[in-house]
Protein backbone atom coordinates (compact mmCIF):
# COMPACT_ATOMS: atom_id res chain seq x y z
CA UNK A 1 0.00 0.00 0.00
CA UNK A 2 1.16 3.65 -0.54
CA UNK A 3 2.66 5.63 2.12
CA UNK A 4 0.30 8.26 3.42
CA UNK A 5 -0.06 11.51 5.67
CA UNK A 6 -3.15 11.28 7.55
CA UNK A 7 -4.69 12.41 10.45
CA UNK A 8 -4.92 9.46 13.12
CA UNK A 9 -8.31 9.43 14.60
CA UNK A 10 -6.92 8.35 18.99
CA UNK A 11 -9.30 6.54 20.58
CA UNK A 12 -9.52 7.53 24.13
CA UNK A 13 -9.45 4.28 25.73
CA UNK A 14 -8.76 6.31 29.38
CA UNK A 15 -12.26 6.09 31.22
CA UNK A 16 -13.22 3.29 32.77
CA UNK A 17 -15.28 0.03 30.81
CA UNK A 18 -17.92 -0.40 33.32
CA UNK A 19 -21.31 1.43 33.03
CA UNK A 20 -22.73 3.93 35.51
CA UNK A 21 -24.99 2.08 38.19
CA UNK A 22 -27.92 4.42 37.35
CA UNK A 23 -27.40 3.95 33.82
CA UNK A 24 -30.69 2.65 33.02
CA UNK A 25 -32.03 6.04 34.74
CA UNK A 26 -29.46 8.52 33.58
CA UNK A 27 -28.02 7.51 30.11
CA UNK A 28 -29.33 7.48 26.97
CA UNK A 29 -27.66 6.58 23.97
CA UNK A 30 -27.69 8.05 20.78
CA UNK A 31 -26.93 6.98 17.23
CA UNK A 32 -23.82 8.21 15.97
CA UNK A 33 -24.00 9.29 12.63
CA UNK A 34 -21.63 7.99 9.26
CA UNK A 35 -19.69 6.40 11.59
CA UNK A 36 -18.42 2.69 10.92
CA UNK A 37 -18.24 -1.23 12.91
CA UNK A 38 -15.99 -2.50 13.35
CA UNK A 39 -14.28 0.56 13.85
CA UNK A 40 -10.94 0.17 10.85
CA UNK A 41 -7.74 -0.16 12.06
CA UNK A 42 -6.74 3.89 11.24
CA UNK A 43 -9.54 6.12 10.83
CA UNK A 44 -9.79 9.63 10.69
CA UNK A 45 -12.36 11.83 9.20
CA UNK A 46 -13.44 15.80 9.63
CA UNK A 47 -16.33 17.86 10.07
CA UNK A 48 -16.32 18.86 5.85
CA UNK A 49 -18.49 16.84 4.39
CA UNK A 50 -19.87 15.79 0.30
CA UNK A 51 -23.36 15.59 -0.74
CA UNK A 52 -24.99 12.46 -2.44
CA UNK A 53 -27.78 11.98 -4.73
CA UNK A 54 -28.81 8.21 -4.99
CA UNK A 55 -29.48 9.11 -9.00
CA UNK A 56 -25.92 10.93 -9.47
CA UNK A 57 -23.46 8.82 -8.07
CA UNK A 58 -22.02 5.42 -9.26
CA UNK A 59 -19.18 3.15 -8.72
CA UNK A 60 -16.49 3.31 -11.12
CA UNK A 61 -15.00 -0.06 -11.47
CA UNK A 62 -12.96 -1.27 -14.86
CA UNK A 63 -13.06 -5.08 -13.86
CA UNK A 64 -15.20 -7.59 -14.62
CA UNK A 65 -15.26 -10.00 -11.28
CA UNK A 66 -18.26 -11.09 -10.30
CA UNK A 67 -18.22 -10.75 -6.58
CA UNK A 68 -17.44 -6.90 -7.18
CA UNK A 69 -20.11 -6.38 -9.72
CA UNK A 70 -22.72 -8.06 -7.63
CA UNK A 71 -21.34 -5.73 -4.74
CA UNK A 72 -21.58 -2.80 -6.80
CA UNK A 73 -25.67 -3.71 -7.31
CA UNK A 74 -26.30 -4.27 -3.58
CA UNK A 75 -24.14 -1.12 -2.52
CA UNK A 76 -26.47 1.45 -4.79
CA UNK A 77 -29.00 0.58 -2.53
CA UNK A 78 -27.49 -0.26 0.94
CA UNK A 79 -26.01 3.44 0.79
CA UNK A 80 -29.16 5.35 0.12
CA UNK A 81 -31.30 4.12 2.46
CA UNK A 82 -33.54 7.06 3.84
CA UNK A 83 -33.63 7.33 7.53
CA UNK A 84 -37.51 7.43 7.56
CA UNK A 85 -37.93 10.83 9.33
CA UNK A 86 -40.07 12.02 6.45
CA UNK A 87 -38.44 15.59 6.91
CA UNK A 88 -38.18 17.68 3.98
CA UNK A 89 -37.46 20.61 5.70
CA UNK A 90 -34.15 22.14 4.40
CA UNK A 91 -30.75 21.00 6.03
CA UNK A 92 -27.97 23.39 6.81
CA UNK A 93 -26.01 22.31 3.93
CA UNK A 94 -23.27 25.18 4.36
CA UNK A 95 -20.54 22.55 5.53
CA UNK A 96 -21.10 21.25 2.41
CA UNK A 97 -18.02 21.06 0.03
CA UNK A 98 -19.49 19.81 -3.05
CA UNK A 99 -21.23 16.99 -4.35
CA UNK A 100 -19.28 13.44 -4.41
CA UNK A 101 -20.42 11.80 -7.58
CA UNK A 102 -18.54 8.67 -7.73
CA UNK A 103 -16.59 5.54 -5.92
CA UNK A 104 -13.53 4.94 -8.13
CA UNK A 105 -12.54 1.30 -7.12
CA UNK A 106 -8.81 -0.40 -7.76
CA UNK A 107 -8.05 -4.09 -7.25
CA UNK A 108 -4.60 -5.53 -7.73
CA UNK A 109 -5.38 -8.85 -7.50
CA UNK A 110 -6.98 -11.44 -9.50
CA UNK A 111 -11.00 -12.24 -9.23
CA UNK A 112 -10.85 -14.83 -6.73
CA UNK A 113 -14.08 -17.25 -6.79
CA UNK A 114 -14.42 -18.30 -3.37
CA UNK A 115 -13.29 -16.85 -0.07
CA UNK A 116 -10.78 -18.63 2.10
CA UNK A 117 -8.36 -19.19 5.59
CA UNK A 118 -5.63 -16.18 5.25
CA UNK A 119 -7.25 -14.15 2.72
CA UNK A 120 -6.45 -10.95 2.04
CA UNK A 121 -9.03 -8.05 3.34
CA UNK A 122 -6.95 -5.09 3.45
CA UNK A 123 -7.84 -2.16 1.71
CA UNK A 124 -7.59 1.62 1.66
CA UNK A 125 -10.23 4.14 1.46
CA UNK A 126 -9.96 8.08 0.33
CA UNK A 127 -12.81 10.12 0.50
CA UNK A 128 -11.49 13.91 -0.33
CA UNK A 129 -7.33 13.16 1.02
CA UNK A 130 -4.95 15.68 -0.26
CA UNK A 131 -4.01 13.35 -2.47
CA UNK A 132 -7.31 12.70 -3.99
CA UNK A 133 -8.91 16.23 -3.46
CA UNK A 134 -12.98 16.18 -3.94
CA UNK A 135 -12.70 12.19 -5.12
CA UNK A 136 -13.10 8.86 -3.63
CA UNK A 137 -11.10 6.06 -3.80
CA UNK A 138 -11.33 2.19 -2.83
CA UNK A 139 -7.55 0.50 -3.33
CA UNK A 140 -7.45 -3.22 -2.27
CA UNK A 141 -4.99 -6.12 -3.01
CA UNK A 142 -8.03 -8.46 -3.31
CA UNK A 143 -11.60 -8.35 -4.13
CA UNK A 144 -12.64 -9.33 -0.80
CA UNK A 145 -10.68 -6.36 0.45
CA UNK A 146 -12.79 -4.29 -1.63
CA UNK A 147 -15.69 -5.50 -0.36
CA UNK A 148 -15.08 -4.90 3.11
CA UNK A 149 -13.88 -1.08 2.01
CA UNK A 150 -17.25 -1.10 0.04
CA UNK A 151 -19.23 -1.85 3.16
CA UNK A 152 -17.17 0.51 5.14
CA UNK A 153 -17.62 3.47 2.56
CA UNK A 154 -21.67 2.80 3.00
CA UNK A 155 -21.77 3.18 6.46
CA UNK A 156 -19.50 6.54 6.27
CA UNK A 157 -22.84 7.50 3.87
CA UNK A 158 -25.75 9.28 6.35
CA UNK A 159 -29.48 10.46 5.18
CA UNK A 160 -29.38 14.23 5.42
CA UNK A 161 -32.81 14.33 4.27
CA UNK A 162 -35.21 12.29 1.43
CA UNK A 163 -33.00 11.62 -1.54
CA UNK A 164 -29.81 13.52 0.11
CA UNK A 165 -27.06 12.20 1.53
CA UNK A 166 -23.55 13.40 3.04
CA UNK A 167 -20.31 12.04 3.11
CA UNK A 168 -17.67 14.19 5.45
CA UNK A 169 -14.02 13.83 4.38
CA UNK A 170 -12.54 10.67 5.84
CA UNK A 171 -9.77 8.14 5.25
CA UNK A 172 -9.57 4.35 6.58
CA UNK A 173 -6.25 2.24 6.45
CA UNK A 174 -7.91 -0.96 7.33
CA UNK A 175 -7.19 -4.57 7.82
CA UNK A 176 -8.24 -7.51 9.92
CA UNK A 177 -6.90 -8.15 13.65
CA UNK A 178 -7.70 -12.13 13.10
CA UNK A 179 -8.26 -14.33 9.53
CA UNK A 180 -10.86 -16.34 11.50
CA UNK A 181 -14.44 -14.35 12.54
CA UNK A 182 -16.93 -17.02 12.59
CA UNK A 183 -20.53 -17.29 13.39
CA UNK A 184 -22.00 -20.44 14.42
CA UNK A 185 -25.78 -21.13 13.82
CA UNK A 186 -27.07 -24.80 14.68
CA UNK A 187 -29.93 -26.26 12.21
CA UNK A 188 -30.60 -29.22 13.82
CA UNK A 189 -32.49 -28.46 17.45
CA UNK A 190 -35.04 -26.25 15.80
CA UNK A 191 -34.73 -25.84 11.83
CA UNK A 192 -33.99 -22.02 10.09
CA UNK A 193 -35.41 -21.89 6.89
CA UNK A 194 -33.11 -20.32 3.94
CA UNK A 195 -34.22 -16.83 4.02
CA UNK A 196 -32.95 -16.28 7.15
CA UNK A 197 -29.68 -18.10 7.07
CA UNK A 198 -29.26 -15.63 4.47
CA UNK A 199 -30.38 -12.41 6.12
CA UNK A 200 -27.71 -13.64 8.88
CA UNK A 201 -25.86 -13.47 5.99
CA UNK A 202 -26.03 -9.84 5.38
CA UNK A 203 -25.66 -8.79 8.95
CA UNK A 204 -22.32 -10.71 8.88
CA UNK A 205 -21.01 -8.76 5.82
CA UNK A 206 -22.00 -5.72 7.55
CA UNK A 207 -20.04 -6.25 10.62
CA UNK A 208 -17.14 -8.10 7.91
CA UNK A 209 -17.74 -11.89 10.00
CA UNK A 210 -16.13 -13.99 7.26
CA UNK A 211 -16.88 -17.54 8.18
CA UNK A 212 -20.54 -19.17 8.95
CA UNK A 213 -19.98 -22.28 11.25
CA UNK A 214 -22.96 -24.36 9.66
CA UNK A 215 -23.86 -26.75 12.66
CA UNK A 216 -26.32 -28.69 10.11
CA UNK A 217 -26.92 -31.32 11.81
CA UNK A 218 -26.72 -33.04 15.46
CA UNK A 219 -28.99 -35.64 17.74
CA UNK A 220 -31.78 -33.74 17.22
CA UNK A 221 -32.66 -33.78 13.24
CA UNK A 222 -30.47 -34.55 10.47
CA UNK A 223 -31.76 -31.74 7.63
CA UNK A 224 -29.22 -32.06 5.40
CA UNK A 225 -30.43 -34.14 2.51
CA UNK A 226 -27.70 -35.97 1.02
CA UNK A 227 -27.14 -37.26 -2.45
CA UNK A 228 -26.10 -40.37 -1.55
CA UNK A 229 -27.98 -41.15 1.65
CA UNK A 230 -31.57 -39.49 1.12
CA UNK A 231 -32.64 -41.84 4.13
CA UNK A 232 -30.75 -39.77 6.73
CA UNK A 233 -32.71 -36.50 6.20
CA UNK A 234 -36.13 -38.74 5.42
CA UNK A 235 -36.12 -40.02 8.41
CA UNK A 236 -33.68 -37.87 10.32
CA UNK A 237 -35.59 -34.48 9.56
CA UNK A 238 -38.12 -33.23 12.35
CA UNK A 239 -40.22 -33.03 8.62
CA UNK A 240 -38.50 -34.38 5.44
CA UNK A 241 -40.74 -32.26 3.38
CA UNK A 242 -40.41 -29.15 4.81
CA UNK A 243 -37.58 -29.20 7.75
CA UNK A 244 -34.58 -29.91 5.07
CA UNK A 245 -31.98 -28.32 3.25
CA UNK A 246 -31.75 -29.81 -0.53
CA UNK A 247 -28.70 -29.45 -2.93
CA UNK A 248 -30.09 -26.53 -3.99
CA UNK A 249 -31.00 -24.68 -0.86
CA UNK A 250 -27.11 -25.02 0.23
CA UNK A 251 -25.72 -24.04 -3.21
CA UNK A 252 -27.69 -21.14 -2.81
CA UNK A 253 -26.50 -20.41 0.57
CA UNK A 254 -22.81 -20.87 -0.19
CA UNK A 255 -23.51 -18.39 -3.54
CA UNK A 256 -24.89 -16.21 -1.07
CA UNK A 257 -22.40 -16.33 1.43
CA UNK A 258 -19.38 -16.14 -1.86
CA UNK A 259 -20.70 -13.16 -2.88
CA UNK A 260 -20.02 -11.53 0.34
CA UNK A 261 -16.69 -13.10 0.73
CA UNK A 262 -17.94 -15.37 3.79
CA UNK A 263 -16.75 -18.93 4.09
CA UNK A 264 -19.74 -21.75 5.14
CA UNK A 265 -17.56 -24.12 7.31
CA UNK A 266 -19.70 -26.97 7.80
CA UNK A 267 -20.05 -29.19 10.58
CA UNK A 268 -21.20 -33.00 10.77
CA UNK A 269 -19.93 -33.40 14.53
CA UNK A 270 -19.06 -37.05 16.00
CA UNK A 271 -18.91 -39.65 17.21
CA UNK A 272 -21.29 -38.34 19.81
CA UNK A 273 -23.99 -35.42 18.51
CA UNK A 274 -25.28 -38.23 16.13
CA UNK A 275 -28.34 -39.67 17.36
CA UNK A 276 -30.24 -38.72 14.42
CA UNK A 277 -27.95 -40.27 11.97
CA UNK A 278 -29.30 -43.49 13.72
CA UNK A 279 -33.10 -43.38 12.35
CA UNK A 280 -31.50 -44.18 8.96
CA UNK A 281 -28.50 -45.72 9.57
CA UNK A 282 -28.88 -48.03 12.65
CA UNK A 283 -25.67 -50.24 11.78
CA UNK A 284 -23.19 -47.05 12.77
CA UNK A 285 -24.63 -46.63 16.01
CA UNK A 286 -23.74 -48.24 19.09
CA UNK A 287 -26.28 -49.63 21.05
CA UNK A 288 -27.03 -49.14 24.70
CA UNK A 289 -27.15 -52.03 27.08
CA UNK A 290 -29.11 -52.41 30.44
CA UNK A 291 -27.57 -55.40 32.26
CA UNK A 292 -27.47 -58.22 29.07
CA UNK A 293 -29.95 -56.84 26.96
CA UNK A 294 -30.02 -53.72 24.76
CA UNK A 295 -32.28 -51.21 25.97
CA UNK A 296 -33.46 -49.51 22.62
CA UNK A 297 -31.77 -46.88 22.63
CA UNK A 298 -28.45 -45.05 21.10
CA UNK A 299 -25.53 -43.94 22.35
CA UNK A 300 -22.52 -42.93 19.73
CA UNK A 301 -21.53 -43.55 16.53
CA UNK A 302 -19.83 -47.33 17.19
CA UNK A 303 -16.12 -46.91 16.34
CA UNK A 304 -15.64 -50.93 16.48
CA UNK A 305 -17.15 -51.89 13.30
CA UNK A 306 -16.33 -51.40 9.61
CA UNK A 307 -19.72 -50.31 8.62
CA UNK A 308 -19.43 -47.28 10.80
CA UNK A 309 -16.17 -46.40 8.55
CA UNK A 310 -17.51 -47.21 5.19
CA UNK A 311 -20.56 -45.02 5.60
CA UNK A 312 -18.07 -42.10 6.34
CA UNK A 313 -15.75 -42.82 3.85
CA UNK A 314 -18.49 -42.42 1.19
CA UNK A 315 -20.44 -39.73 3.16
CA UNK A 316 -17.89 -37.09 3.63
CA UNK A 317 -16.60 -37.18 0.22
CA UNK A 318 -19.76 -36.62 -0.98
CA UNK A 319 -19.57 -33.47 1.87
CA UNK A 320 -16.04 -32.48 0.65
CA UNK A 321 -17.53 -32.07 -2.96
CA UNK A 322 -20.51 -30.18 -1.70
CA UNK A 323 -18.86 -27.76 0.14
CA UNK A 324 -15.81 -26.14 -1.07
CA UNK A 325 -14.37 -24.21 1.95
CA UNK A 326 -10.47 -26.15 2.49
CA UNK A 327 -11.86 -27.13 5.70
CA UNK A 328 -14.28 -29.18 7.42
CA UNK A 329 -15.63 -28.94 11.02
CA UNK A 330 -15.49 -32.59 12.66
CA UNK A 331 -16.84 -31.94 16.17
CA UNK A 332 -15.72 -34.68 18.30
CA UNK A 333 -17.26 -32.88 21.43
CA UNK A 334 -18.67 -34.31 24.14
CA UNK A 335 -18.57 -38.40 23.66
CA UNK A 336 -20.50 -39.94 26.46
CA UNK A 337 -18.60 -43.05 27.45
CA UNK A 338 -21.40 -44.81 29.86
CA UNK A 339 -23.28 -46.15 26.46
CA UNK A 340 -20.08 -47.66 24.82
CA UNK A 341 -19.02 -49.42 28.53
CA UNK A 342 -22.77 -51.13 28.97
CA UNK A 343 -22.35 -52.53 25.16
CA UNK A 344 -20.31 -55.97 26.05
CA UNK A 345 -19.08 -56.63 22.39
CA UNK A 346 -17.52 -52.72 22.71
CA UNK A 347 -16.31 -54.20 25.87
CA UNK A 348 -14.50 -57.59 24.21
CA UNK A 349 -13.16 -54.48 21.55
CA UNK A 350 -11.69 -52.84 24.30
CA UNK A 351 -10.15 -56.02 25.66
CA UNK A 352 -8.52 -56.89 22.80
CA UNK A 353 -6.66 -53.67 22.06
CA UNK A 354 -5.32 -53.40 24.94
CA UNK A 355 -7.27 -49.91 25.85
CA UNK A 356 -8.45 -51.19 29.54
CA UNK A 357 -11.67 -48.96 30.86
CA UNK A 358 -9.74 -45.90 29.14
CA UNK A 359 -12.47 -44.98 26.81
CA UNK A 360 -10.57 -41.78 25.92
CA UNK A 361 -8.22 -44.00 23.98
CA UNK A 362 -11.11 -45.80 21.89
CA UNK A 363 -12.49 -42.11 21.02
CA UNK A 364 -8.92 -41.48 20.19
CA UNK A 365 -8.96 -44.57 17.72
CA UNK A 366 -12.48 -43.63 16.45
CA UNK A 367 -10.76 -39.98 15.81
CA UNK A 368 -7.66 -41.44 14.26
CA UNK A 369 -10.06 -43.22 11.48
CA UNK A 370 -11.79 -40.21 10.80
CA UNK A 371 -8.99 -38.41 10.33
CA UNK A 372 -7.35 -40.79 8.14
CA UNK A 373 -10.51 -40.72 6.06
CA UNK A 374 -10.66 -37.00 5.83
CA UNK A 375 -6.67 -37.07 5.08
CA UNK A 376 -7.77 -38.45 1.55
CA UNK A 377 -10.16 -35.46 1.05
CA UNK A 378 -7.88 -32.52 0.73
CA UNK A 379 -9.46 -30.81 3.05
CA UNK A 380 -7.90 -29.11 6.34
CA UNK A 381 -9.88 -29.62 9.58
CA UNK A 382 -11.15 -27.80 12.80
CA UNK A 383 -12.09 -29.86 15.41
CA UNK A 384 -13.81 -29.07 19.19
CA UNK A 385 -10.73 -29.03 22.10
CA UNK A 386 -11.56 -32.51 23.28
CA UNK A 387 -10.23 -34.28 20.65
CA UNK A 388 -6.81 -32.16 21.47
CA UNK A 389 -7.51 -32.88 25.02
CA UNK A 390 -7.97 -36.76 24.38
CA UNK A 391 -4.71 -36.75 23.09
CA UNK A 392 -6.02 -37.60 19.70
CA UNK A 393 -2.75 -36.84 16.83
CA UNK A 394 -4.29 -34.12 15.01
CA UNK A 395 -2.14 -32.92 11.54
CA UNK A 396 0.00 -29.84 12.67
CA UNK A 397 -2.51 -27.51 10.66
CA UNK A 398 -5.56 -28.83 12.75
CA UNK A 399 -7.29 -25.71 14.23
CA UNK A 400 -8.67 -26.47 17.97
CA UNK A 401 -11.58 -24.82 18.63
CA UNK A 402 -11.95 -23.57 22.38
CA UNK A 403 -15.43 -23.43 23.73
CA UNK A 404 -14.72 -25.04 27.63
CA UNK A 405 -14.52 -22.20 30.77
CA UNK A 406 -11.10 -22.07 31.26
CA UNK A 407 -9.89 -20.66 28.06
CA UNK A 408 -7.10 -18.87 29.11
CA UNK A 409 -5.20 -21.99 30.17
CA UNK A 410 -6.56 -24.39 27.07
CA UNK A 411 -5.79 -21.63 24.32
CA UNK A 412 -1.98 -21.22 26.53
CA UNK A 413 -1.63 -25.52 26.37
CA UNK A 414 -3.18 -26.05 22.67
CA UNK A 415 -0.74 -23.05 21.51
CA UNK A 416 2.09 -24.63 23.10
CA UNK A 417 1.37 -27.64 21.55
CA UNK A 418 1.98 -26.01 18.41
CA UNK A 419 -1.35 -25.84 17.53
CA UNK A 420 -4.11 -23.36 15.59
CA UNK A 421 -7.12 -22.44 17.54
CA UNK A 422 -10.11 -20.32 17.52
CA UNK A 423 -11.63 -18.81 20.71
CA UNK A 424 -15.89 -19.45 21.70
CA UNK A 425 -15.71 -19.91 25.24
CA UNK A 426 -16.83 -16.13 26.18
CA UNK A 427 -19.13 -15.99 22.66
CA UNK A 428 -22.26 -18.27 23.78
CA UNK A 429 -24.73 -15.70 22.55
CA UNK A 430 -27.49 -18.16 22.97
CA UNK A 431 -26.76 -17.57 26.84
CA UNK A 432 -29.00 -14.40 27.30
CA UNK A 433 -29.18 -11.97 30.08
CA UNK A 434 -31.24 -8.76 30.94
CA UNK A 435 -29.11 -5.90 30.39
CA UNK A 436 -26.04 -4.57 27.98
CA UNK A 437 -24.75 -8.15 28.01
CA UNK A 438 -23.23 -7.44 24.59
CA UNK A 439 -20.11 -5.58 26.93
CA UNK A 440 -19.03 -8.74 28.24
CA UNK A 441 -18.66 -10.24 24.52
CA UNK A 442 -16.69 -7.07 23.83
CA UNK A 443 -14.79 -7.32 26.39
CA UNK A 444 -13.35 -11.13 26.19
CA UNK A 445 -9.96 -11.35 24.09
CA UNK A 446 -8.62 -14.35 22.21
CA UNK A 447 -5.13 -12.63 23.45
CA UNK A 448 -5.45 -12.92 26.69
CA UNK A 449 -3.58 -16.01 28.40
CA UNK A 450 0.06 -16.21 29.08
CA UNK A 451 1.84 -17.27 25.95
CA UNK A 452 4.41 -16.04 23.89
CA UNK A 453 4.09 -13.80 21.09
CA UNK A 454 4.77 -17.46 18.72
CA UNK A 455 1.72 -18.54 20.68
CA UNK A 456 -0.66 -15.44 20.05
CA UNK A 457 -0.25 -15.84 16.39
CA UNK A 458 -1.40 -19.05 16.70
CA UNK A 459 -4.50 -17.63 17.51
CA UNK A 460 -6.65 -17.28 14.31
CA UNK A 461 -9.25 -15.65 15.85
CA UNK A 462 -12.81 -16.88 17.06
CA UNK A 463 -16.22 -17.84 16.99
CA UNK A 464 -19.63 -16.18 18.16
CA UNK A 465 -22.28 -19.25 18.69
CA UNK A 466 -25.91 -19.73 18.41
CA UNK A 467 -26.85 -22.96 19.85
CA UNK A 468 -30.49 -23.51 18.73
CA UNK A 469 -32.39 -25.22 21.82
CA UNK A 470 -34.24 -21.88 22.40
CA UNK A 471 -34.20 -20.34 18.46
CA UNK A 472 -35.81 -21.01 15.57
CA UNK A 473 -36.64 -19.40 12.46
CA UNK A 474 -38.88 -16.38 14.82
CA UNK A 475 -36.17 -15.22 16.79
CA UNK A 476 -32.22 -16.22 15.18
CA UNK A 477 -31.79 -12.66 14.08
CA UNK A 478 -33.54 -10.65 16.85
CA UNK A 479 -31.38 -12.82 18.90
CA UNK A 480 -28.43 -13.16 17.44
CA UNK A 481 -27.88 -9.26 16.15
CA UNK A 482 -26.99 -7.15 17.31
CA UNK A 483 -25.02 -8.84 19.68
CA UNK A 484 -22.89 -10.48 17.77
CA UNK A 485 -21.41 -7.49 16.40
CA UNK A 486 -19.40 -7.18 19.57
CA UNK A 487 -17.43 -10.05 18.81
CA UNK A 488 -16.91 -8.79 15.57
CA UNK A 489 -15.49 -5.39 16.38
CA UNK A 490 -13.33 -7.33 18.74
CA UNK A 491 -12.04 -10.14 16.17
CA UNK A 492 -11.54 -7.07 13.63
CA UNK A 493 -10.35 -3.55 14.98
CA UNK A 494 -7.50 -2.44 16.95
CA UNK A 495 -7.02 -4.62 20.65
CA UNK A 496 -6.62 -1.40 21.93
CA UNK A 497 -10.18 -0.39 21.14
CA UNK A 498 -11.77 -1.64 24.71
CA UNK A 499 -13.91 1.06 25.58
CA UNK A 500 -17.54 -0.01 25.43
CA UNK A 501 -18.96 2.93 26.37
CA UNK A 502 -17.27 4.65 23.53
CA UNK A 503 -18.30 2.30 21.35
CA UNK A 504 -22.53 2.33 22.41
CA UNK A 505 -23.11 5.25 19.89
CA UNK A 506 -21.68 3.21 17.18
CA UNK A 507 -22.78 -0.11 18.02
CA UNK A 508 -26.64 2.07 18.36
CA UNK A 509 -26.47 3.42 14.48
CA UNK A 510 -25.21 0.00 13.18
CA UNK A 511 -28.94 -1.64 14.94
CA UNK A 512 -30.26 1.48 13.35
CA UNK A 513 -28.54 0.90 9.92
CA UNK A 514 -29.97 -2.92 10.58
CA UNK A 515 -33.30 -2.20 10.90
CA UNK A 516 -33.00 0.21 7.67
CA UNK A 517 -31.82 -2.85 5.74
CA UNK A 518 -34.36 -4.58 6.83
CA UNK A 519 -32.77 -6.85 9.79
CA UNK A 520 -35.38 -7.12 12.97
CA UNK A 521 -32.68 -6.79 15.43
CA UNK A 522 -32.85 -6.51 19.44
CA UNK A 523 -32.34 -3.14 21.56
CA UNK A 524 -29.11 -3.81 23.40
CA UNK A 525 -28.30 -0.38 24.89
CA UNK A 526 -31.30 0.61 27.08
CA UNK A 527 -33.64 3.17 26.05
CA UNK A 528 -33.93 4.67 22.96
CA UNK A 529 -35.41 5.10 19.60
CA UNK A 530 -33.84 4.22 15.61
CA UNK A 531 -35.59 6.95 13.23
CA UNK A 532 -36.77 3.55 11.05
CA UNK A 533 -38.25 1.68 14.25
CA UNK A 534 -41.15 0.07 13.65
CA UNK A 535 -43.81 2.56 14.55
CA UNK A 536 -46.87 0.91 12.05
C1 LIG B 1 -19.31 14.92 9.77
O1 LIG B 1 -19.66 16.24 9.50
C2 LIG B 1 -20.74 16.73 10.28
C3 LIG B 1 -21.18 18.06 9.70
O2 LIG B 1 -20.10 18.95 9.59
C4 LIG B 1 -20.27 16.80 11.71
O3 LIG B 1 -21.32 17.29 12.54
C5 LIG B 1 -19.88 15.40 12.16
O4 LIG B 1 -19.35 15.43 13.48
C6 LIG B 1 -18.85 14.79 11.23
N1 LIG B 1 -18.67 13.40 11.52
C7 LIG B 1 -17.49 12.86 11.81
C8 LIG B 1 -17.46 11.39 12.03
O5 LIG B 1 -16.48 13.53 11.91
C1 LIG C 1 -12.13 20.71 -4.66
O1 LIG C 1 -13.33 21.43 -4.49
C2 LIG C 1 -13.16 22.71 -3.92
C3 LIG C 1 -14.54 23.29 -3.62
O2 LIG C 1 -15.36 23.17 -4.75
C4 LIG C 1 -12.34 23.58 -4.86
O3 LIG C 1 -12.12 24.84 -4.28
C5 LIG C 1 -11.00 22.90 -5.11
O4 LIG C 1 -10.26 23.60 -6.08
C6 LIG C 1 -11.19 21.47 -5.60
N1 LIG C 1 -9.90 20.81 -5.64
C7 LIG C 1 -9.50 20.14 -6.72
C8 LIG C 1 -8.12 19.55 -6.63
O5 LIG C 1 -10.22 19.93 -7.66
C1 LIG D 1 -34.45 -46.08 2.68
O1 LIG D 1 -35.46 -46.56 3.52
C2 LIG D 1 -36.41 -47.39 2.86
C3 LIG D 1 -37.54 -47.67 3.80
O2 LIG D 1 -37.05 -48.18 5.01
C4 LIG D 1 -35.68 -48.64 2.37
O3 LIG D 1 -36.59 -49.46 1.68
C5 LIG D 1 -34.55 -48.24 1.45
O4 LIG D 1 -33.80 -49.35 1.09
C6 LIG D 1 -33.65 -47.22 2.11
N1 LIG D 1 -32.71 -46.71 1.11
C7 LIG D 1 -31.42 -46.67 1.29
C8 LIG D 1 -30.61 -46.11 0.16
O5 LIG D 1 -30.89 -47.04 2.32
C1 LIG E 1 -6.14 -29.63 -2.76
O1 LIG E 1 -6.51 -28.39 -2.23
C2 LIG E 1 -5.70 -27.32 -2.64
C3 LIG E 1 -6.13 -26.09 -1.88
O2 LIG E 1 -7.49 -25.90 -1.98
C4 LIG E 1 -5.84 -27.14 -4.15
O3 LIG E 1 -5.03 -26.08 -4.58
C5 LIG E 1 -5.43 -28.43 -4.84
O4 LIG E 1 -5.66 -28.32 -6.22
C6 LIG E 1 -6.23 -29.60 -4.28
N1 LIG E 1 -5.68 -30.85 -4.81
C7 LIG E 1 -6.47 -31.80 -5.29
C8 LIG E 1 -5.76 -33.03 -5.75
O5 LIG E 1 -7.67 -31.69 -5.37
C1 LIG F 1 -2.25 -27.73 30.38
O1 LIG F 1 -1.11 -28.52 30.42
C2 LIG F 1 -0.64 -28.77 31.74
C3 LIG F 1 0.70 -29.49 31.61
O2 LIG F 1 0.68 -30.39 30.54
C4 LIG F 1 -1.66 -29.55 32.50
O3 LIG F 1 -1.21 -29.77 33.81
C5 LIG F 1 -2.94 -28.75 32.53
O4 LIG F 1 -3.97 -29.50 33.15
C6 LIG F 1 -3.37 -28.39 31.13
N1 LIG F 1 -4.50 -27.49 31.22
C7 LIG F 1 -5.56 -27.68 30.49
C8 LIG F 1 -6.63 -26.64 30.64
O5 LIG F 1 -5.70 -28.59 29.71
C1 LIG G 1 -0.66 -14.97 33.77
O1 LIG G 1 0.37 -15.23 34.68
C2 LIG G 1 0.35 -14.41 35.83
C3 LIG G 1 1.62 -14.66 36.65
O2 LIG G 1 1.83 -16.05 36.78
C4 LIG G 1 -0.92 -14.71 36.62
O3 LIG G 1 -0.99 -13.90 37.75
C5 LIG G 1 -2.12 -14.44 35.73
O4 LIG G 1 -3.32 -14.80 36.40
C6 LIG G 1 -2.02 -15.21 34.42
N1 LIG G 1 -3.07 -14.78 33.53
C7 LIG G 1 -3.89 -15.63 32.90
C8 LIG G 1 -4.91 -15.02 32.01
O5 LIG G 1 -3.80 -16.83 33.02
Amino acid sequence: MKVLVFLTLFIAATTAHYLPSDFKESYQVTPTKGQPWPMPQEFAAKSSFFTLRPDVFKFSYGGKCDVILEAIKRYQKLMFLDDCSKNTNDVDLSGSIGEMTELSISIDGPCEKYPYMYMDEQYLLEVNTPDYANKSLLYSVSVWGALRGMETFSQLVYSLKPGLFAINTSIAMDFPRFPFRGLLLDTSRHFIPVPLLLQNLDAMAQTKLNVFHWHIVDDQSFPYVSKKFPNLSQKGAFNPNTHTYSQADIAEVIEYARLRGIRVLVEFDSPGHTLSWGKAEPDIMTDCYTGNVPNGKYGPLDPTVDATYLFLKVFLEEIAQVFPDNYLHLGGDEVSFDCWASNPAIQDFMRSHGFGNKYALLEQYYMQQLLDIVKGLNKSYIVWQEVYDNGVKIKPDTVVHVWKDGYEAELANVTASGFNAILSSCWYLNYINYGDDWTTFYKCDPHSFNGTTNQKNLVLGGEACMWGEYVDGSNVITRTWPRAAAVAERLWSSAALVDSKDAASRLEELRCNMIKRGLKVEPVNGPGFCSCDYVQ
